[in-house]
């Protein structure tokens, strides 16, 4: 059951102690622009990450999923990272509350992969691009990657390619950016010389990662929302990129990291 009892007076710019229902119960309706949301996947990695059984943790996440759309704008952006098993079924479930599907974003984490012998070994995660209208911001110049081929585009720089019938010249500031991303993981860069060095957090997602959400789905200005903060990755790259953050999470040591890691934002 929803906690529907406060009086929505959450402040942007701040970390909440929180827990996720209490917290989205006291945001106003329709105001949110962009929701980034990296919750439990119920893969046992933590306490918080740990559900009795597959019911319990779906319960959870549409519990979340109700109580967070009617916080979005009729033009905001909706991205939910999770295993792909466990999106298969929230894609499913948000296409039933009426969500606009734009992508299934495949991100391959550049990371080393289990080591399954019966089955392949996994090294992506799934994230989930909804909408909740069809009018919603996507700056897709913003998040233009370098072409790959530098060769074909120094010559079609100079004197162009024939596709379909047209002269094309490639993009100065590169080309579209796809639906598969290779960005290696915050675990993965934080490696020295191949060792793995302990991380505050457990399951932090890398800032590059977090900048390529909040580039294309927002503005300068808009409001960001994340329910499951972590150590802060979404609130710090919304303020450097200068939107306004609505974040929470219900540890304290968590919500200590991340607004520490906010104080260090030059
Ligand atoms: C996958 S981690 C998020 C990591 C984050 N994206 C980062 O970059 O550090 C999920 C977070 O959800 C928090 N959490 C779990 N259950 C919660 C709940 N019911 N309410 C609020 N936060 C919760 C955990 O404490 C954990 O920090």
């Amino acid at each position: 059951m929803l906690d529907v009892s406060m009086d929505k007076k959450l402040e942007v710019n701040k970390i909440y102690h929180m827990d996720c229902i209490k917290f989205l119960c006291n945001i106003e309706d329709n105001i949110v622009d962009l929701a980034v949301i990296d919750p439990p996947y119920n893969m046992r990695k933590a306490v918080w990450d740990t559900f009795k059984d597959e019911k319990e943790f779906f319960d959870f996440t549409f519990e979340w999923i109700d109580a967070l759309i009617p916080k979005l704008k009729n033009n905001g952006s909706l991205y939910i990272f999770n295993t792909p098993y466990n999106s298969a079924y929230i894609l499913a479930y948000l296409k039933e509350k009426g969500m606009i599907f734009q992508n299934w974003i495949t991100w391959d984490k550049r990371d080393g992969m289990g080591a399954a012998r019966q089955r392949y070994s996994n090294g992506q995660e799934t994230i989930l691009f909804f909408t909740k209208g069809d009018n919603h911001t996507f700056n897709y110049d913003d998040i233009r990657l370098p072409y790959d081929s530098t060769e074909r585009i120094e010559h079609a720089k100079k004197k162009g390619i024939i596709k379909n019938g047209k002269r094309w010249f490639p993009n100065p500031k590169g080309k579209l950016c796809g639906e598969v991303w290779h960005i290696s993981s915050a675990r993965h860069k934080n490696k020295v010389n191949g060792k793995l060095k302990k991380m505050n957090h457990i399951t932090p997602k890398p800032m590059d990662l977090m900048e390529r959400i909040i580039q294309a789905s927002s503005n300068r200005g808009d409001i960001v929302l994340d329910c499951f903060v972590g150590s802060g990755t979404t609130a710090v790259v919304a303020a450097r990129l200068g939107r306004n953050f609505l974040c929470c999470d219900n540890n304290d040591n968590y919500v200590r990291l991340a607004q520490d890691a906010l104080t260090k934002i030059n």
